[in-house]
């Protein structure tokens, strides 16, 4: 069984294969509407989480599946002491794949270990975000038409954000800067900016706010993304500048997580398996 737990889960092929299946749903999502009726998502989330648990439940609800919203775990036997490997195994009775949100960086291995159906990792700590990493990734596929040879400087919580540590290690061949919270220093040029929130909920302390001197010096090209929810890091009055992408970003996270939720289902239907070119054949 295939567990999408690091984004090192998946291949380069598998990545290009997911941009091409996002864009032609973002295209059409009606067109998908059906295909998943009888398959149902547990929503696991022990984090707070807004965009998603959202997207992850309309993906599966525009694919005509069903969802379990475990949100809130304090209503979940998780207040009666039940472990984590009790849960999944449990869980796993009930659903046809799980998205996982936890709080310590290794859960959701830990998970995938004992789990009878696909693990989705939706943020374990400060560990790894890999379905956010697939949606910054195809933003930024969108834009440039590429994933490689380009500038990339990431802001913020450099030690803390899982975002940054999934995107970080998918990005290859391609000229890196880190600024964290408490780094001056100007930005360098690039074709992209990564900017995260300071983690204070893992410890961290400390914030930032993008100036109207950064503005002035990134180039026309280039694109601003944030993974969300922001605090100071860009001011609101950046948000209308066509180089403000971040909107479109939350948006394209429907979008790939309905071709996430239609790979892994398939996989669980066994008729088709997550290998080169046959993950959307059936
Ligand atoms: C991020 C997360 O939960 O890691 N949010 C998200 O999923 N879009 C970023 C954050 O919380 O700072």
């Amino acid at each position: 069984m295939k567990h999408l737990v690091s984004i090192d889960d998946l291949t380069k092929d598998e990545i290009h294969e997911i941009f091409v299946k996002t864009k032609k749903i973002k295209n059409s999502p009606t067109t998908y509407r059906t295909t998943r009726e009888h398959t149902i998502l547990a929503n696991l989330f022990y984090e707070p989480s807004t965009r998603t648990n959202s997207s992850f439940f309309t993906a599966m609800t525009k694919l005509g599946g069903k969802v379990l919203n475990i949100n809130n775990v304090n209503y979940s036997s998780v207040t009666k002491g039940e472990s984590l490997k009790d849960t999944i195994i449990t869980m796993g009775n009930y659903c046809d794949v799980i998205a996982l949100r936890s709080r310590t960086a290794g859960d959701a291995l830990k998970a995938a270990k004992v789990s009878t159906v696909p693990i989705i990792n939706a943020g374990d700590g400060n560990g790894e975000h890999p379905t956010q990493t697939l949606l910054d990734l195809y933003t930024i596929w969108d834009k440039f038409n590429r994933i490689e040879d380009l500038t990339i400087t990431f802001v913020g919580d450099i030690e803390n954000s899982r975002t940054i540590h999934s995107l970080d290690k998918s990005l290859t061949n391609c000229n890196k800067h880190y600024r964290d919270t408490y780094n001056q220093e100007p930005w360098p040029k690039s074709d992209v900016y990564y900017l995260t929130r300071v983690q204070k909920e893992r410890g961290s302390s400390g914030s930032y706010s993008m100036t109207q001197d950064h503005v002035s010096s990134m180039h026309e090209n280039s694109i601003i993304l944030h993974p969300f929810p922001r605090n100071e890091e860009i001011p609101e009055w950046f948000d209308d500048d066509p180089r403000a992408k971040y909107f479109e970003q939350m948006e394209n996270g429907l979008y790939v997580r309905m071709t996430l939720l239609m790979a892994y289902t398939e996989i669980l239907s066994n008729k088709v398996y997550l290998t080169n070119n046959y993950i959307w054949t059936k």
